[in-house]
């Protein structure tokens, strides 16, 4: 949100979306299956993911001096839960689906459990940190991008609705890591991790997603997934410039400008039948 002043309690919405309907298709985004795998493997990450966030950024709460910062905090935590919370009601809806959610969700669990245990604590910030930074680079180019227009209703307010929060809140983790005496040095190090373990469990849900719908060996399937991600639209790459951005001293999220982006989405929210559903 540009340096705009944050305010959660104006951002953060506590929707709930109803994932038993079942007129949700299987594949949701425009049929594409996938593509559609992409997006329900990220959904895997986020009931524990975010949980973890708000467990790194509240262990320095002590620490954070700034009224503002204070606020800013409260509200992350709580757009955080409620994302976790919908995440887990959509990965419910992929394990009645047939998908391994459960058992991908648990290997998850056990890699975060591993960090916890042995991370030190802003390590686990600093993880938090990056993982924001993906985040909030991949809502921005989705959202640029219309990436859900062409999704059920359903499916497409909850992607666009978190989209929108994770770049509202994108600098919240960095200013609680400044403020936590964090350095250079050690994001940038860890982003470096960040990125190769991130990416690699992309690939592993991808597979088991596909493989789940018999489409692991289909090099179509895969040209498919290529071309969205790299070719047209090409989201994917469009963020690897900004990705890069990351490894500068003087880099802060809030320099991705994301105002024009949320401010259809805001228009979007107010005529949409599928966030009156939600509210
Ligand atoms: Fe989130
Ligand atoms: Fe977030």
């Amino acid at each position: 949100m540009a340096d705009e002043a944050y305010d959660g309690r104006k951002a953060g919405m506590n929707l709930r979306f109803d994932f038993s309907e079942d007129d949700v298709p299987r594949h949701w985004l425009g049929g594409r299956k996938s593509v559609t795998n992409f997006f329900d493997g990220l959904s895997i990450f986020f009931p524990l993911g975010e949980r973890f966030f708000i467990k790194a950024v509240r262990a320095h709460h002590h620490l954070i001096k700034d009224d503002r910062l204070r606020k800013e905090v409260r509200a992350f935590c709580g757009q955080e839960g409620i994302h976790s919370r919908e995440h887990e009601g959509y990965n419910d809806m992929l394990e009645r689906q047939g998908y391994p959610a459960r058992a991908l969700e648990k290997r998850v669990e056990q890699l975060l459990d591993r960090v916890s245990a042995r991370a030190p604590k802003r390590a686990q910030l600093a993880i938090t940190c990056a993982l924001e930074h993906f985040t909030a680079l991949m809502a921005h180019a989705a959202l640029d991008n219309g990436i859900f227009d062409e999704g059920h209703p359903t499916m497409a307010a909850l992607w666009k609705w978190h989209a929108v929060e994770e770049n509202e809140h994108k600098s919240v983790a960095f200013d609680v890591y400044l403020a936590a005496g964090g350095d250079y040095r050690e994001r940038a190090v860890v982003m470096l991790f960040a990125t190769a373990i991130f990416w690699a469990k992309v690939f592993e849900h991808q597979v088991a997603f596909m493989r789940r719908d018999g489409i692991l060996y289909s090099p179509a399937e895969w040209a498919r997934l290529g071309w969205h991600l790299f070719g047209k639209p090409g989201w994917l790459r469009q963020i690897i410039p900004l990705y890069f951005q990351y490894y500068r001293p003087s880099f802060h999220p809030r320099d991705l400008d994301c105002n024009s982006a949320i401010a259809r989405w805001k228009r979007e929210f107010e005529s949409s039948p599928a966030y009156r559903k939600a509210a």
